[in-house]
């Protein structure tokens, strides 16, 4: 079974900490984001990842490999120009099966994937969207229904209609001839034209239950890490009892304070008497003798000098190697 995973957006809500590393390589508690979706893709008979990369792919491929051991597989397709979300599928047509999984590669979720193929299967259906209810539906794609699951409309972050919902939740099953009808060489959109032209004609959608969130900003990358480590989602991750997960390759002065909540990565090291809680050290940074760290994400290599306090921060290497804040 196989799945295509729109990789090729910029992550710009997430800077600084996706100026060098595309959204899918970031670290998130213990791996590369993209292998928690990896893992839910492969629960459900996934053996084959087509990535849709745009930008940054050679940082892409040079974290994620081809996949982690027992894992799906990962191809990579890199498109020249932004083809959008309905062009990069369209742009992967001679690599695609029948029917085939494609999910927007910014969503950590454990949804019941199997459900969304059975019933693409049983209604004989040419796209079939994965939903998830949502209590404010302005930042995505709210997606009307009927009784039979057929989509009557699709409203793509519609200011005029906010509030609950069912919203888009970026997983979808799709036929390979449906693909085929989406014109090529141009930048196309999935949610603003493709799902349009297609509603009344075969296009369905199935809510589903379990854990859905977009990872798209340092709110959302909070939230993700605490989940993960509180046991939220369906992973495995070691972290000791107060929501801390320290990297055993981490070296943590003992009269240091780390927690409640914190993630300390591998590479990383804390100096006496430091205190770090609400955080996320990532990989190779460093904080000081004494510097105290608060809901913050120091990103990877950078430094926090002896005796710093940082707060409600998010700290990372801009293109120049300069250390910037969100
Ligand atoms: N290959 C490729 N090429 N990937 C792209 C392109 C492109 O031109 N444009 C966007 N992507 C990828 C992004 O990297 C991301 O993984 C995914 O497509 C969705 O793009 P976002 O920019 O994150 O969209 P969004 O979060 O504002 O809205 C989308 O996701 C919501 C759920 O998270 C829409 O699909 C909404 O309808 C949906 O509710
Ligand atoms: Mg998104």
């Amino acid at each position: 079974m196989q799945a295509l995973v729109l990789v090729g957006g910029r992550g710009t809500r997430l800077r600084p900490l996706t100026y060098g590393t595309p959204k899918p390589a970031v670290t998130l508690v213990d791996r590369p984001f993209l292998n928690y979706m990896t893992e839910w893709l492969g629960s459900h008979g996934v053996d084959e990842v087509i990535l849709a990369c745009g930008f940054l792919p050679d940082e892409l491929k040079a974290v994620l490999g081809d996949g982690e051991p027992g894992g799906p597989k990962l191809k990579y397709l890199v498109e020249e120009e932004t083809l959008g979300t309905a062009g990069a599928i369209r742009f992967a047509l001679d690599h695609l099966d029948e029917t085939f999984f494609a999910l927007n590669g910014d969503v950590l979720a454990d949804l019941d994937l199997t459900s969304l193929w059975n019933q693409h299967a049983e209604t004989g259906a040419r796209a079939t969207l994965g939903l998830y209810e949502v209590s404010d539906s302005s930042s995505y794609g709210l997606v009307d229904i009927d009784e039979e699951g057929q989509v009557l409309q699709f409203s793509e972050k519609d200011p005029n209609r906010t509030g609950a919902g069912l919203i888009n939740a970026g997983t979808y099953v799709l036929q390979r001839d449906a693909v085929a009808e989406i014109p090529a060489g141009r930048e196309v959109s999935i949610e603003t034209e493709f799902y349009p032209s297609i509603t009344g004609k075969g296009l369905y959608a199935r809510p589903l239950d379990g854990y859905w969130m977009d990872f798209g900003t340092p709110e959302r990358y909070f939230e993700a890490t605490w989940d993960i480590i509180e046991g939220r989602i369906h992973t495995q991750v070691r972290t000791n009892s107060d929501g801390v997960h320290v990297s055993p390759e981490a070296e943590i002065d003992p009269s240091a304070t780390i927690g409640p909540r914190a993630v300390v990565g591998p590479g990383v090291t804390v100096g006496a008497g430091a205190k770090v809680n609400g955080s996320v050290l990532l990989e190779g940074s460093e904080v000081g003798k004494g510097a105290e760290v608060e809901a913050s994400i120091i990103g990877p290599g950078v430094k926090v000098a002896a005796g710093d306090t940082v707060g409600d921060e998010v700290l990372g290497k801009n293109q120049n190697g300069e250390v910037v804040n969100a």
